[in-house]
């Protein structure tokens, strides 16, 4: 096994042949309730692509092996972003999953294995995550990897018709129980 991968998902770096599907997932309804998104061109994907390659995020794809002997499916993506290396500290983002592949621990199983890598490989002290505070399903998974709520900033972000609150999550890698 690789590393970042375990009996049913591989993570690994987006490749340029993943940005035509994480861009449709982009304008995928069913899963921007809670992510802020403006419809994004193949250009502007490329340009945000180009950005996180410079920057040094770990923005990794995630592949799910569905079916033992097919080519594992890409689902999606998730990352830590703004990596403060003087102050060991990382922003967690971007996680979806598609519709039919939700309820089956994925999103919590690629979120542990980056947060693994994040504490124990990049020498992070620090995680940290912006979510809406009526993302009922991002709380839960982060919940049950230890984060816990660290603020709130008041109706920070217009989304959908509204001012919305943001809550802070955070978790330390002192507080990190391995599983
Ligand atoms: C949030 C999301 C990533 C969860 O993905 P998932 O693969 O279905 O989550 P998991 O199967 O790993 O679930 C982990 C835990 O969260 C719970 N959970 C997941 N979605 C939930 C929901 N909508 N409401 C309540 N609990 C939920 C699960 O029951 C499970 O808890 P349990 O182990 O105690 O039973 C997925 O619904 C999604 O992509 N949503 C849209 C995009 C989004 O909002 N992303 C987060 C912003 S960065």
């Amino acid at each position: 096994m690789r590393i970042l991968e375990s009996e049913r998902l591989i993570l690994k770096p987006i490749e340029p042949e993943d940005l035509p599907y994480l861009m449709e997932q982009r304008w995928d309804a069913d899963l921007t309730d809670y992510i802020i998104h403006n419809p994004i061109s193949s250009y502007n994907q490329q340009k945000w692509y180009e950005k996180i390659c410079q920057n040094g995020d770990v923005a990794l794809s995630i592949f799910y092996k569905e079916k033992e002997g097919e080519k594992p499916v890409l689902l999606g993506a998730v990352g830590l972003y703004d990596i403060n290396w003087r102050h060991q500290r990382a922003t967690w983002k971007t996680l979806r999953i598609p519709k039919q592949y939700q309820g089956l621990g994925l999103a919590y199983e690629a979120s542990k294995m980056l947060i693994e890598y994040g504490f124990y490989t990049l020498n992070l002290n620090k995680i940290t995550s912006d979510i809406f505070p009526d993302n009922e399903g991002i709380i839960r998974v982060l919940a049950k990897l230890g984060f816990t709520e660290e603020g709130r900033l008041k109706d920070h972000y217009f989304h959908q018709g509204q001012f919305k609150d943001v809550v802070i999550y955070s978790l330390l890698r002192k507080d990190y129980k391995k599983q």
